[in-house]
């Protein structure tokens, strides 16, 4: 069975595409890929189709990492299909609770910055209408979540950790 995350912001061009991608990687480094699957999506209709900002992908690569994808809008059959769902701030958490009206999904709606190991940060800001260092920031702050999502669903899972190989 494959685990199956779901990142999710307002546009899924800056934020969302980067956490979705950043986990990628970490999944890859540590060889998990066949168990765990990512996902991202966007609560509006802005950007579908497009891909990731480009701002947000020179931030990225400058920390090694591409971003990949084509933006796309949340839906209610992605409440039911995913095992988890990152909602990067607390109006994308309150959107996608208001996609579950059964209301039997809730448990597996988390803020991203619930799993930081460093920063405090409540939010992962939107970088969208600022400067370079908005979306270094988002880059260095999602590095740090995934680092702690991925501890926390293996911790979940053991059939998705390395030892069970
Ligand atoms: P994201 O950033 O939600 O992290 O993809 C944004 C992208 C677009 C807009 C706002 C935030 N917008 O207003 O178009």
């Amino acid at each position: 069975m494959t685990y199956q995350v779901l990142f999710v912001c307002l546009g899924n061009i800056c934020r969302s595409p980067s956490a979705e991608n950043i986990m990628n990687h970490l999944v890859q480094q540590r060889g998990l890929s066949d168990r765990i699957q990512c996902d991202s999506a966007g609560t509006s209709s802005y950007h579908i189709g497009s891909s990731p900002d480009r701002r947000m992908a020179a931030a990225a690569r400058q920390r090694g990492i591409e971003l990949l994808g084509q933006a796309r809008q949340l839906t209610a059959d992605d409440l039911d299909a995913f095992d988890l769902i990152l909602a990067m701030d607390r109006e994308n958490y309150r959107d996608i609770c208001a996609l579950d009206v059964s209301q039997r999904h809730h448990a597996k709606v988390k803020l991203m910055c619930e799993f930081c190991q460093h920063h405090t940060d409540r939010d992962v800001p939107d970088p969208y209408y600022g400067g370079a260092e908005g979306f270094n920031y988002v880059i260095d702050l999602l590095l740090d979540a995934c680092e702690g999502l991925l501890d926390h669903i293996l911790t979940l899972d053991p059939a998705t950790s390395d030892s069970a190989s």
